[in-house]
Formats: structure tokens, C-alpha cells, sequence
């Protein structure tokens, strides 16, 4: 059998690139604009970080890291999102120390043993941006303006904001007591999973998806209604900044997202052309996790968009251009000099290409033509007596006699713009 790429994984193919190529501009461009700068984190990290970081009791720790050991004995895991790794790197760098508002994103893969299906992989990609040391609601708006402004540079306008609020360290404990309460007395009709949450992290028996639950979860205690004063304030002027910016949102209360840092502001951004995994972004605050994995007190807050759903949703962009020029050197000898000039086109910035194999006129016509290159440059016996090249438009079938310096000049022109 031929190999296949392993499941759940998938190549981004030359002509799918340019898709990718625009929402990574996109997010260099726009995310610099707001005082952003890239962060590059290894791939794996310690595996420890991850059950401290995301919680152990999560789905994502629990079922669907890679772990593996080391032959040094120790645990490493592939990261199955950018946050904790992001906040391993402010803290061994001392990041907050140069730079106490410290703005960073990060671009790459992540790695989940989820079940695959459409739009849920086990490698995806994701843009992560988070922000570190302001606690003011006035960056939760920030941040969520951003996740949005980026949709919208990507040419994805068709989306809902969903918002909540999980509290924080003064209120939750006492709602998810309440909350663990309410669900002992109605455990027995939940999923068997959700059984295990009510012990184990009632919160999470908000996330199930098990259609049967839905309405006996919907009866359960809201955590909107069990914030202390400073959340609730907290909340109520995130929101006021949203209705100023004129972003409009759908409160759930369910929305505890799928990772155990999060206090205070949660949201995620769902589309309906995703079908069932609608997620194109998730984030929230974060205030205690620095502390939590040995830093500093420090607030937290970002999200991390699915570059796959993102780029599925992305209007299609336009096919790269690939060739300004196909070099055709059919004299004899007249390689040489294609040779010399082809590397003078490149050095000067242009696609320069020609047939290496040497084949007919005919075929190497044809070659031009599936790569779309805008001349063709032909140096035949009879140019190369004349000292010229014949360059050949070749949307408009037109051709003259150009000399090497007219050929430079000449498509430095034609293709800067
Ligand atoms: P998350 O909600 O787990 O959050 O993931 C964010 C986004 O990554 C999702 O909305 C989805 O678009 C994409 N995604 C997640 N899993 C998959 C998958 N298996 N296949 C394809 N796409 C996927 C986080 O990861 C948090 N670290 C976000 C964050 C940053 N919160 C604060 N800062």
C-alpha cells in the first residue's frame, strides 16, 4: 500500500498556499499595527506544563496529548495549543521585566488526538495572541476588537461573538460548589461523563455536547448570576466597551471553554458555514496562570484562531504568479547565455525560468503557458546571428526584438506593480 499522511493530518498543497500565504500577511500586518511582536516557541515542551497550565482534568489532557518519553527518562508532549508554552517563555525570559506591557502572537501547529472530521484535525494551525500585565476590562475589548479586525483583514465578515464571564478566584469556588450540588441531584441522567465531571470538574458538564443532556444542563445554576462585585463590574464594562466599539455579542453562560485557566472573560467566535466544529477562534483571561506555572502575579488574556477553519472560510485568493519570464534558448549554444541572463532576471527580482531538459518549442510553448508566465524569451539561430532575443508577450500573442539590457528594463517595468 502507498503511504498516506497519517489521519487526522493533511498537506497544504502548492496550490492551496496562497490562501495560507494571505492570512499569515494578514496577521503580521494587523497584529504589528495593534503592538504586537512574534513569538517563536518550541514545538514540545515538558509535558508537566501542560497538565499545570491546561488542567488535568480537561479533555485536552486527559485523552488527546502526544506524550512520549524521552530517552533521558523525562516526558515530553507536542503542544496542544501556544498559551502555555507562550507563558513558560515570558517567565524563563523575564519578558515582563523589559517590557511590562508585553504584547506577543505566535503562528504554527498544534497537536490534538481529537476524532478527526471536517475541520478538526489532529495537527491544525493556529494564530495565538496574547497580552500580559493589564488587568483594565478595556484590553478584554481590545483583544476581542482584534480577534475580530483579523477575521474581517481575512476577508471573513459572516460570524457570531459569544461572551461570558467564569469569575475568578473570589467567586467561582463557591458557584461550582453550588454548582456540583445542583448536578448531584440530577447526575443520574447525564452522560456518563458528565457522572465523572460532577466529581471530578463540574464546570465542564457545561461544555457537554451529548444532545440528551442539553436540557437538564440548561436548568442548572448560571455562573453570570454568582459573580462578586469587582467580576461583575468587571464584565458589565467589557461589554459597554464592545457596544462602543459597535461590536455586537450573544451572552452564554455555558461558555466555559475547554481549558481550566481562564477567569473572568471568555469568548469564542462561531460561524455556521463550519458546520460542526463552528469555532474559528477561542480565548479569554487568564489572570492566575503566570503565577501558577512559577512567575510573576501577572494578568493574562488572548485567543488562538484555527487557521484551517479560518482559511476554509477566507474568500479564495488569487493563484500566485509564477513565471514573469520562460526563457527559451533554441540555437545551439544558446543555453549558455540563457543561463547567464536567467540569473540577471532573478538577482533582479524577476521569476525567471526556462527548460532545463531542453525539449521541443512546442513543448516548452506549452510549459510557459501552464505557468502562466507573462513573456517568453526565445533566442533562435537567427536572434542569436542579430544579437537579440525575441520576447514575446504572451496574453496579447505579440513579439519583438529586445536586446539583454531590454529584456532587464523592459519587464522591471512591466512587473513592479
Ligand atoms: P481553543 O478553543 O482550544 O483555545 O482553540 C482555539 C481554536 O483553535 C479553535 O477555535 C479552533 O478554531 C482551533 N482548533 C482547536 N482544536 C482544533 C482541531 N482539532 N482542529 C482544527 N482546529 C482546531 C486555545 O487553544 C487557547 N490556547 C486560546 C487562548 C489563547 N486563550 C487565551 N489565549
Amino acid at each position: 500500500m502507498t503511504l498516506q499522511a497519517v489521519r487526522g493530518t493533511r498537506d497544504v498543497l502548492p496550490d492551496e498556499v496562497a490562501a495560507w500565504h494571505k492570512v499569515e500577511a494578514a496577521a503580521h500586518a494587523l497584529f504589528a499595527r495593534y503592538g504586537y511582536r512574534e513569538l517563536r516557541t518550541p514545538v514540545f515542551e515538558e509535558t508537566e506544563l501542560f497538565a499545570r497550565g491546561i488542567g488535568s482534568e480537561t479533555d485536552i489532557v486527559s485523552k488527546e496529548m502526544y506524550t512520549f518519553d524521552d530517552r533521558d527518562g523525562s516526558t515530553l508532549t507536542l503542544r496542544p495549543e501556544a498559551t502555555a508554552g507562550i507563558v513558560r517563555a515570558v517567565i524563563q525570559h523575564n519578558l515582563m521585566n523589559t517590557d511590562p506591557a508585553l504584547r506577543v502572537y505566535a503562528l504554527g501547529p498544534m497537536f490534538r488526538r481529537e476524532r478527526p472530521q471536517k475541520g478538526r484535525y489532529r495537527q491544525f494551525h493556529q494564530v495565538d495572541v496574547e497580552a500580559f500585565g493589564f488587568t483594565s476590562p478595556t484590553i478584554d475589548a481590545e483583544v476581542i476588537e482584534l480577534a475580530l479586525a483579523f477575521l474581517g483583514a481575512c476577508g471573513v465578515v459572516r460570524h457570531e461573538l459569544v461572551l461570558n464571564s467564569v469569575g475568578d478566584a473570589s467567586c467561582r469556588p463557591a458557584y461550582v460548589a453550588t454548582l456540583q450540588q445542583a448536578l448531584r441531584s440530577v447526575a443520574a441522567s447525564l452522560c456518563a461523563d458528565c457522572q465523572r465531571r460532577v466529581e471530578t470538574n463540574p464546570l465542564r458538564v457545561l461544555d457537554c455536547k451529548v444532545p440528551e443532556d442539553q436540557a437538564v444542563i440548561d436548568t442548572l445554576p448560571r455562573i453570570t448570576d454568582h459573580l462578586c462585585a469587582p467580576c461583575g463590574e468587571h464584565f458589565a464594562e467589557v461589554k459597554r466597551q464592545l457596544e462602543l466599539l459597535g461590536i455586537p455579542y450573544r451572552l452564554s453562560h455555558r461558555l466555559v471553554r475547554g481549558l481550566d485557566y481562564y477567569v473572568r472573560t471568555t469568548f469564542e467566535v462561531t460561524s455556521d458555514a463550519l458546520g460542526a466544529q463552528s469555532s474559528i477562534l477561542g480565548g479569554g483571561r487568564y489572570d492566575g496562570l503566570v503565577k501558577a506555572l512559577g512567575g510573576p502575579d501577572i494578568a493574562g488574556i488572548g485567543f488562538a484562531v484555527g487557521l484551517e477553519r479560518l482559511v476554509s472560510l477566507a474568500p479564495a485568493a488569487p493563484a500566485e504568479p509564477r513565471c514573469d519570464v520562460f526563457l527559451m534558448p533554441l540555437a545551439e549554444g544558446a543555453l549558455d547565455d540563457a543561463l547567464r541572463l536567467q540569473k540577471r532576471l532573478r538577482a533582479a527580482g524577476l521569476r525567471a525560468l526556462l527548460d532545463p531538459e531542453g525539449r521541443s518549442f512546442k513543448s516548452r510553448m506549452k510549459q510557459a503557458d501552464k505557468l502562466g508566465a507573462r513573456y517568453a524569451a526565445i533566442l533562435g539561430d537567427d536572434e542569436r546571428k542579430r544579437g537579440v532575443w525575441t520576447l514575446r508577450d504572451m496574453a496579447r500573442s505579440e513579439q519583438r526584438d529586445v536586446t539583454e539590457e531590454q529584456i532587464l528594463d523592459h519587464l522591471k517595468e512591466r512587473t513592479n506593480g
